[in-house]
């Protein structure tokens, strides 16, 4: 009687750990290497058990086929590749597209039955030749013209990685896209209940909601609406919205920054919604105004001042005239309970190479932010 309520428990338990396997999808960036010092990151500085997945961005197009960007891009598929020999379950694609790539030769390639058959031969031979395990589409963004063509391109590309494996005897390519989170792109571009039905997982770009091109201070990844500012412009919305236009959560992977959001202030007010006179003063590593790396933010933070945005479970840190939104364990955490309470289909994190991936900078774990996502992620 005892032995069996054990048994029956424990394969309830087991059972529930297979159909809650939550993935932690992770982005890596290749033009992270070239940052100075510590900064510089490859992808031999994974951690192969850290994520399910791992993205290797960008890949480019060119002639409507899928390409290599950095002149070193083979060798660092390669190294991103032997992580599998660390962890055998895990699974690694690579991102084709990214911002600086632009619409333009997406557009006319996906415009047209040839160019789309092209473009997607060329992607399964590249992904098997590199042994990648799937492609992820980050098609920034499709308009309103595309849309079509943008489900045309998934459904033919699905239907292609079934057919390699069928031919090849080969597990099936994995399919993602990466989505944003603003309603106005999201309808635009995207028949997300149509979309989803060739997806693997949707990596919801969950972030970015504020930032340096707008005039005052906000969070830039707010788990929840401010007692400032409009009542989408949150995860929790966002979430909302692109399940209510048909996504399955199953499918629905959410996204948590590693990097802050930056601004400076036009005055000694340095509440949320503050006036700003820009991005804020470029990261010693990642040079850019307006983000700082998680590592970044640990270094920033001596000296500054830290505050808890209470009702959007986020924290901000202020210094002269310098204003950061960023994550800490405590956002990742909250973050993570909020997409297990919603059942969605894991956490999507941007990117590795912006976390304290050695721990020197932070004083914490390497990995510290996305090592808390995963604890959250995989403790019951
Ligand atoms: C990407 O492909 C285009 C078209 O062939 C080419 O002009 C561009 O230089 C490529 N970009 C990189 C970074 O290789």
């Amino acid at each position: 009687m005892g032995l069996k309520t054990a048994e029956i428990g424990f394969s309830i338990l087991v059972l529930f750990q297979y159909s809650y396997a939550y993935k932690l999808v992770c982005y890596y960036t290749s033009w992270s290497q070239y940052r100075d010092g510590d900064a510089s990151c490859l992808p031999e500085n994974i951690d192969a058990n850290l994520c399910t997945h791992i993205i290797y961005s960008f890949a480019n197009i060119s002639n409507n086929q899928i390409d290599t960007w950095e002149w070193n891009d083979v060798t660092l598929y390669g190294s991103l590749n032997d992580l599998k020999q660390r962890n055998t379950k895990l699974k690694t694609l690579l991102s084709v597209g990214g911002w600086t790539i632009g619409n333009r030769r997406f557009s006319d390639m996906a415009s047209q039955a040839e160019t789309r058959s092209t473009f997607i031969n060329s992607v399964t031979t590249f992904l098997r030749t590199h042994n990648f395990d799937g492609l992820d589409l980050a098609w920034l963004y499709p308009g309103q013209k595309d849309k079509e063509y943008y489900t045309l391109l998934l459904q033919e590309m699905a239907a292609e990685f079934s057919k390699e494996a069928q031919r090849t005897g080969k597990e099936r390519l994995l399919l993602s896209a990466a989505l944003p989170a603003g309603r106005v792109k999201l309808d635009e571009g995207y028949d997300i209940g149509k979309i989803s039905e060739y997806l693997d997982f949707i990596n919801f770009m969950t972030y970015n909601f504020h930032g340096a091109w707008e005039k005052t201070t906000g969070h830039h990844s707010p788990l929840y609406k401010g007692k400032k500012g409009n009542s989408y412009s949150n995860v929790r919305y966002a979430v909302k919205y692109v399940l209510s236009r048909g996504a399955p959560p199953s499918k629905l992977v959410m996204g948590i920054p590693t990097f802050g959001n930056t601004f400076t202030l036009a005055s000694s007010d340095s509440e949320v919604g503050a006036a700003t006179v820009g991005g804020g003063t470029p990261g010693l590593y990642t040079k850019m105004s307006g983000i700082l790396a998680y590592y970044e933010v640990c270094e920033f933070l001596y000296g500054a001042t830290v505050k808890q945005i209470l009702e959007q479970k986020v924290p901000y840190a202020t210094k002269g005239n310098q204003w950061v939104g960023y994550e800490d364990q405590e956002s990742v955490k909250s973050k993570v309970q909020f997409l297990k309470t919603s059942q969605l289909a894991g956490a999507m994190v941007w990117a590795l190479d912006l976390d304290d991936f050695q721990g020197t900078f932070c004083k914490q774990k390497p990995f510290s932010l996305t090592g808390a996502i995963k604890d959250v992620l995989f403790s019951p």
